[in-house]
């Protein structure tokens, strides 16, 4: 069975095409959306019922609580227990935008939708769609990435409709979103924001505005569920090639006998299957999901993908690179120049 699908102008979404996804959400309805990260897949998120559906659907561990999503800082107030002054100018700096923060929850929230936790992270979407939804919805809305459990995130209504199908009653099509990686998570309830997953907010922008996160801060068990599951694996092998190498790999591979793809900063020989050349960190992160999608599709043994520098939202685009090739068919497969 396929969703219903309402497409909508990304920069200037109809209200009248958004009621009934809004409409469908305050009934416990699934519904997936664009945000400027990737999709997510929505339910109310103080409907225990509907947000289960959403773990159903995903085949999620029940252990990895969801991010609620909210149109303002009013309605994030609703779903926690204290708003602390770390929050509030992060709050007022980024959102709407990129960035999840984790605070304690409203004791209210269903358990199903903090995974059990004293905490619950929440975020204010920076995309027209998302924002007009969640207005429209007036009711917070728990929303994970739209994917199958451990394969990339989608960041186009198709690949939301190829994963889930009919696990999702309307999928609202707003095109591709525009940073294509999932949002910087930081934990708020301290003096100091801890990251606990990197993002398009980046380490330097924290810096900058003052809000030196401790370096190096490690996502641990305990501190972030999520960071202990398979993540971001296509069906076919991710290899990870150095900055500069990868179309070499790419045609080394080739030369073996592989079917082989790349995604990289220049187009490789033409016994490589050339799925993406990208411009930079940031395009390499709005098309790498894209790109490993495309690599299973095109049904190549072995997609390699060339690293970007690691810094600012390069960190983010290498963890999940690492990710990917570590959860990839073939195990680790980091390829150096060697
Ligand atoms: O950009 C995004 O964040 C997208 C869009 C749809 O908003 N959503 C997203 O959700 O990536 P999801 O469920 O795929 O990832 C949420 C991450 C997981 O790593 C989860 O463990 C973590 O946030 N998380 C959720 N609640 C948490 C909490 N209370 N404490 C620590 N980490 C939490
Ligand atoms: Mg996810």
């Amino acid at each position: 069975m396929t969703p219903r699908r309402i497409v909508v102008d990304p920069s200037a979404p109809d209200p009248a095409a958004l009621a009934p996804p809004a409409a469908a959400l305050r009934a416990g309805r699934l519904v997936a959306f664009p945000t400027e990260t990737v999709y997510g897949l929505g339910a109310a998120a103080r409907d225990a019922t509907a947000v289960a559906a959403v773990f159903a659907a995903k085949g999620r561990p029940a252990d990895n609580p969801l991010i609620v999503h909210v149109a303002d800082v009013d309605a994030a107030a609703a779903v926690v227990a204290a708003l602390p002054p770390l929050a509030r100018r992060l709050a007022t700096r980024w959102w709407p935008g990129p960035l999840t923060l984790v605070l304690d929850a409203d004791p209210a929230l269903p358990s199903v939708t903090t995974g059990g936790l004293a905490t619950v992270a929440v975020r204010v979407p920076g995309h027209p769609v998302a924002l007009a939804l969640l207005r429209a919805a007036g009711v917070p809305v728990a929303a994970p990435s739209a994917n199958r459990s451990g394969r990339p995130s989608p960041t186009t209504a198709d690949h939301v409709v190829a994963d889930l199908g009919g696990a999702v009653d309307v999928v609202v099509d707003g095109g591709a979103c525009p940073v294509g990686i999932e949002s910087t998570v930081v934990d708020a309830r301290g003096d100091v924001p801890v990251v606990l997953r990197e993002g398009a907010v980046t380490r330097e922008m924290l810096d900058a505005a003052g809000h030196s996160a401790p370096a190096g801060t490690a996502a641990n068990d305990a501190a972030s569920p999520g960071t202990r599951h398979r993540h971001y694996a296509p069906r076919c092998a991710v290899a990870l090639a150095a900055t500069g190498d990868g179309p070499q790999r790419a045609a080394a591979l080739a030369a073996q006998g592989l079917s082989i793809g790349l995604i990289g900063f220049a187009a490789g020989p033409p016994a490589v299957r050339t799925l993406a050349v990208v411009a930079d960190a940031a395009d390499l992160g709005r098309r790498l999901y894209d790109g490993l999608r495309a690599a299973e599709a095109a049904g190549v043994d072995v997609v390699v993908v060339e690293a970007c520098p690691e810094e600012g939202i390069g960190r983010a685009v290498m963890d999940r690179l690492r990710r990917a090739a570590s959860a990839s068919p073939a195990g680790p497969r980091e390829l150096s120049s060697d």
